[in-house]
């Protein structure tokens, strides 16, 4: 990534109107990864994912604000201090850009160019049968499907896996279910288990590119990102960690919310008491996680409100942030890109806060 011009002449600038606090605060925490500067005192901030009971991050913010940027950077920052595996779903295809200015290895996988597996003919009946069910889970979330056309699709899909067929066999089982078009480019079936791509994403940093799906489908783009969640978090070992074992970044959530925004807050939830799984998620409004707005902010450790000229988008904002109508008043007037209010567990009260990008 290209450092946005002017950033490090801000940072130096804090640096140089407050250079004892600046000093003070850069070398205290060395728990925290660093975010960027205090907009207030000209001190640098660090956030601990260890010292809260979640690790989630929530970023809202309009369009060029600096969300994906932020993403990229604190998710980075992470990786490189707790080691935690990286899966990053990137419906624009921007992020190996947004990471070229780090160290970081990333995998590339593209569901449109190698499936992923709707069973492996070597395996056994029991896999058979979970893989089938994850399936058919995800599948009946995203489109909607009858108990009966369940138990046909179940059925089909289970002679498919053990007769070794070709995925194309699903539209004999459900004749003209316009959904089977786009599942069938993006699943096969294959001959053995040393086939499995899955494996490269639940063990390694990986991209996945959505961004052909995603201008084609958001049902599709999103379920590839359930499918793959639902896998991660299955094959996770659930001991306890209070630091990051595992981010997953889910930038652009406001495609995904209309289809699984309850599973994603129940996961929210249940995997913020030291499981170690963390969700770095960006939107462009509060309104996109509609009623779940509460448990969404409530399940972050890090909120980071973008800048917005508009008076209406931190009125609603306000109360996420602990923000004061002294505060809105503030931060209405915050107009650089990665300039922000932050609520920062455990701390109370929000801070103005510039993040500071990966540099170039
Ligand atoms: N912290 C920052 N410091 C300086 N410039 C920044 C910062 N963050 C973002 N920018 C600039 O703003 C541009 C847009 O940022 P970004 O893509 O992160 O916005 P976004 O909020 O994700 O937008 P969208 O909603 O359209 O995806 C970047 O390409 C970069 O030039
Ligand atoms: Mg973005």
């Amino acid at each position: 990534m290209v450092k946005p011009r002017g950033s490090r002449i801000l940072v130096d600038l804090l640096a140089y109107i407050n250079p004892l606090l600046f000093l003070c605060i850069q070398t205290h925490d060395m728990e925290g990864i660093y975010i960027g500067m205090n907009l207030d005192f000209g001190s640098k901030v660090y956030w601990s994912p260890s010292s809260a009971i979640t690790s989630h991050i929530f970023i809202v913010g309009p369009s060029g604000s600096g969300k994906s940027v932020a993403l990229s950077t604190l998710s980075y920052r992470v990786v490189e201090k707790f080691k935690p595996v990286l899966t990053v779903f990137d419906a624009k295809a921007e992020y190996h850009n947004l990471f070229k200015a780090s160290d970081l290895k990333l995998n590339e996988f593209n569901p449109l160019r190698t499936p992923l597996p709707l069973c492996f003919c070597d395996d056994s009946k029991t896999s058979f049968e979970q893989n089938v069910t994850t399936f058919l889970k995800v599948f009946s979330k995203i489109y909607g499907i009858s108990p009966s056309l369940y138990r046909a699709m179940y059925e089909g899909i289970m002679y498919i896996c053990r007769r070794c067929e070709s995925v194309e066999r699903l539209y004999d089982i459900a004749e003209g279910l316009e959904a089977l078009n786009d599942i069938a480019e993006i699943f096969e079936v294959y001959p053995t288990k040393d086939l499995n791509h899955m494996k490269s994403i639940l063990n390694g940093n990986t991209v996945i590119n959505l961004r052909d799906v995603f201008l084609r489908s958001t049902a599709l783009s999103s379920f590839i990102i359930y499918y793959i969640v639902d896998n991660i978090l299955r094959n996770s070992s659930l001991s306890f960690s209070s630091i990051p074992q595992r981010v997953i970044v889910l930038d652009e959530l406001w495609h995904v919310t209309p289809y699984i925004i309850d599973e994603l807050t129940q996961i929210l939830a249940r995997y913020s008491r030291g499981y170690g799984i963390s969700f770095f998620m960006a939107t462009q409004n509060i309104d996109d996680v509609g009623v779940h707005a509460d448990v969404v902010t409530s399940s972050s450790a890090l909120l980071l409100a973008m800048a917005s000229p508009v008076h209406g988008y931190w009125n609603k904002m306000a109360k996420y942030l602990n923000l004061s109508r002294r505060g809105i008043d503030r931060a209405v007037k915050l107009d650089r890109q990665g300039e922000c209010v932050v609520r920062m567990y455990p701390y109370e009260n929000p801070m103005f806060i510039y993040v500071d990008p990966l540099d170039s």
